[in-house]
């Protein structure tokens, strides 16, 4: 049997200057999550946004926001985060390594949902050790940092170790892609096993947003 697989818009290909509305026309147009990019400039090579533009959006939508954590220190600002309205806080491995369950625990103290994100490049081997500690798995099949870039393909069998990981160890776990997610990938991530798709410019970037939610979505 196929759980549905869900859809996660990435607001930063949003238009920013409506992004109230940029929310609300995803969360009519079928989406399940939306998703928050939060970089630092030092985790990553860009900055966004930070907790007053979450929680001055937060009303725009009642699904989840899976806010993506792209930091060196995320753990000073998660209380900022989950108050202003995050369900889940996705922390990076790269960025956080022996302090993972730590972080883990202080986002469940506060009322959110533990993620873990690996880049690209990191073997699953890496993260391993602290999934039993987090409720989601983002692979990154980009280099975190910007909106728009292809898919890496080579990241396709880590897909697959995690899905058998996943489903030996723990069904209930999230598994999630983030980057260059388009109809084609989504369907090559699907069948790696990934529950959840996060996509940015295959949303945003066409007039119809429903159409193009139910295109990543795929099945029929
Ligand atoms: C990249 C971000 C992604 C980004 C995805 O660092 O984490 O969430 O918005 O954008 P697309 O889908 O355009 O690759
Ligand atoms: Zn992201």
């Amino acid at each position: 049997m196929n759980r549905r697989v869900r859809v996660a818009p990435s607001i930063l290909s949003a238009d920013f200057s409506r992004l109230g509305a940029e929310i609300r026309a995803v969360t009519r147009a079928g989406a399940d999550v939306i998703h928050v990019d939060v970089m630092d400039a030092h985790f990553v090579p860009n900055l966004t946004l930070g907790p007053p533009v979450i929680r001055s959006v937060r009303g725009a939508s009642s699904l989840p926001f899976d806010v993506h954590l792209m930091m060196t220190h995320p753990q000073k600002y998660l209380e900022a985060f989950a108050k202003a309205g995050a369900d889940w806080l996705t922390v990076h491995v790269e960025a956080c390594g022996r302090r993972l369950p730590a972080v883990a625990r202080a986002i469940r103290s506060m009322g959110a949902r533990p993620g873990v994100a690996i880049n690209p490049e990191t073997p699953f081997s890496r993260v391993v050790p602290y999934l039993n500690h987090f409720d989601l798995l983002l692979c990154m099949t980009v280099h975190p940092g910007f909106g728009g870039q292809k898919f890496i393909t080579d990241v396709l069998p880590k897909l697959r170790m995690a899905h058998v990981w996943i489903s030996k160890h723990r069904p209930d776990m999230i598994l999630s892609v983030d980057g260059g997610i388009d109809e084609r990938t989504a369907r090559m991530a699907r069948r790696s096993g990934v529950t959840l798709l996060v996509a940015g410019s295959a949303v945003f970037g066409n007039a119809d947003y429903e159409k193009a939610i139910k295109r990543v979505r795929g099945g029929r």
